[in-house]
C-alpha cells in the first residue's frame, strides 16, 4: 500500500533513499556528480535547514520524496524543490502525487514554489505545467504561485503530519513495550531432532 505523509529530516529512510538513486538521478536531483559522502552529509544537514519534507511510503520503503526549502529573496519567501522517486516506481503520478502535498504546505502559508532544474529534465517543466504553473525554460526554473488556503489544504497537510506522528508513536510503542515483553518471553523449545534426542 502507499501512503503519503510527513517526514522528520533525520529519518534515515531519507537516506537509503538517495543512495539508491543512479548517478544520472543524482545529478538531477542536486545538480551535479553526487558521491555517497556528499548525499550522507547532504542527510547530516537536514535537520539544521528550513525545510519540509514529504515522502511517499510503500511500506517501510521510501519510493519518494519532495523537500520544500524555504528560502527569502527581495524579502518574499518562497520554498525551493527538491524531488525524487525511485526509479522503479516512476511514471505512475508519484511525482505528481508529492507535489500536490507541497502545494497544500504552500498554500497554507502563502509561498510560490520553486524548481530549479538542469535543462535537460523534461520530467519537471510538464509536471509543473500540469499543476497549473509557469516554466521558463531559458532559465531552466519552473514555479507554481500558492494557490489559496482552503478548508482542505489544511485538512490534508494535517493529515501528513498526523500520519508522520501516528508512525513516530508506533516505533516507540514496537521500542518501549513490544520489545521488553519478547525480551522476557520464555524461550520457544528446539523442535531440532538433535536437541530432541
Ligand atoms: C522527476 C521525477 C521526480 C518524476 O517522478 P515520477 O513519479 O516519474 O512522475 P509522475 O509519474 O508523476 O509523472 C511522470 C509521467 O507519468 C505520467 N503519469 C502516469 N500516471 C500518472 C498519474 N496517475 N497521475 C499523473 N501523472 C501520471 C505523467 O503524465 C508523466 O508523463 P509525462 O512526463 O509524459 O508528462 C523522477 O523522474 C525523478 O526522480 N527523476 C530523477 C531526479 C530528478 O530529476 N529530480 C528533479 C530535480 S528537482
Amino acid at each position: 500500500m502507499v501512503a503519503y505523509r510527513s517526514l522528520a529530516a533525520d529519518d534515515p529512510k531519507i537516506l537509503e533513499h538517495f543512495l539508491a538513486l543512479t548517478p544520472e538521478d543524482r545529478r538531477c536531483r542536486f545538480h551535479g556528480a553526487t558521491s555517497d559522502e556528499r548525499i550522507a552529509q547532504y542527510c547530516a544537514g537536514m535537520a539544521g535547514r528550513e525545510a519540509h519534507l514529504v515522502g511517499c511510503l510503500e511500506g517501510e520503503r521510501l519510493v519518494g520524496l519532495i523537500e520544500i526549502a524555504l528560502s527569502e529573496e527581495n524579502g518574499r519567501r518562497h520554498g525551493e524543490v527538491g524531488m525524487s522517486v525511485a526509479a522503479d516506481r516512476r511514471d505512475r503520478g508519484i511525482g505528481h502525487a508529492l507535489v500536490a502535498h507541497a502545494l497544500d504546505y504552500a498554500a497554507n502559508r502563502g509561498l510560490a514554489l520553486v524548481f530549479g532544474y538542469l535543462p535537460d529534465n523534461t520530467r519537471i517543466p510538464r509536471i509543473v505545467l500540469d499543476h497549473g504553473g509557469h516554466v521558463d525554460r531559458l532559465a531552466a526554473e519552473a514555479a507554481l504561485e500558492a494557490p489559496a488556503p482552503t478548508l482542505f489544504s489544511v485538512s490534508l497537510e494535517a493529515l501528513d503530519d498526523a500520519a508522520l506522528y501516528s508512525a513516530k508513536l508506533i516505533e516507540l510503542w514496537r521500542k518501549a513495550l513490544l520489545a521488553p515483553l519478547e525480551a522476557t518471553a520464555p524461550a520457544k523449545p528446539d523442535p531440532s531432532p538433535s536437541a530432541a534426542g
